[in-house]
C-alpha cells in the first residue's frame, strides 16, 4: 500500500514532524510538506487555479492512503491543513475528474498537542470531510509531546496497524 503523509505545520523540524517521521519509516510514505507547495486561500472565482493545489492532488492521487498530520493549534487543525481542506472544494467544482481520482482511497490523521488529551472536537472536520468526499477514514493517533516519542512505539504499531 501506497502511503503519504500531508503535513501542516509552522514548524517543518518539529513535533508533528518528528511523528510523521515515525510514521514514515514503519509504512515507506511519502512526505508532503505544504510548507513547500504555495497554495492560497479558496476564492469562488478559482483565480488561483494555476497555484500548487491540483498539482498537489494529482501527486497524491497515486498513493493508497493519506495521512493528514497535524499539530493542534487552539483545538483545531492547522491554519496550513484547513487551508488545504478548503481548496477540496475545488474538486467538487471544477476540477470534478481529478476528485473522483481521490473516492475510496482511505485516510487517517497524526497530531501532536501540549494537552495530555486532545478536544473530541479536532478530529471531528477530518471524519466528515472523509465521509463527504468518499474517503474512508480509518484510524487517528494523537501524542502528547510532554511524553517521549521514544516511548511512543506501541501506540505508533497500532496506528500503522489500524491503516493497513
Ligand atoms: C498557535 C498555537 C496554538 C496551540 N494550541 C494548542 C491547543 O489548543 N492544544 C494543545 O494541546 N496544544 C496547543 N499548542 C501546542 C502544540 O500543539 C504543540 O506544541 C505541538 O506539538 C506543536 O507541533 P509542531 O511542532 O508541529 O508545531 C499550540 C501551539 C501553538 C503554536
Amino acid at each position: 500500500m501506497k502511503v503519504a503523509i500531508v503535513l501542516g505545520t509552522s514548524n517543518g523540524d518539529g513535533n508533528t514532524r518528528k511523528l510523521s517521521d515515525k510514521i514514515k519509516l514503519a509504512t515507506d510514505a511519502t512526505v508532503f510538506d505544504l510548507s513547500d507547495y504555495n497554495i492560497s486561500f479558496y476564492d469562488y472565482l478559482h483565480e488561483n487555479k494555476n497555484d500548487d493545489f491540483l498539482p498537489l492532488i494529482h501527486e497524491l492521487s497515486v498513493f493508497d492512503h493519506i495521512v493528514f498530520a497535524s499539530p493542534v493549534y487552539w483545538y483545531s487543525m492547522s491554519a496550513q491543513l484547513k487551508v488545504f481542506f478548503d481548496r477540496l472544494s475545488d474538486l467538487l467544482t471544477i476540477e470534478q475528474n481529478l476528485g473522483r481520482k481521490l473516492k475510496g482511497k482511505s485516510c487517517s490523521v497524526i497530531s501532536t498537542g501540549f494537552n495530555a488529551d486532545v478536544p473530541s472536537c479536532f478530529f471531528e472536520p477530518f471524519k466528515l470531510t472523509a465521509n463527504y468526499l468518499n474517503l474512508i477514514y480509518k484510524v487517528d493517533l494523537y501524542c502528547c509531546i510532554d511524553s517521549e516519542f521514544s516511548v511512543l512505539e506501541k501506540e505508533v504499531s497500532l496506528f500503522v496497524r489500524g491503516i493497513a
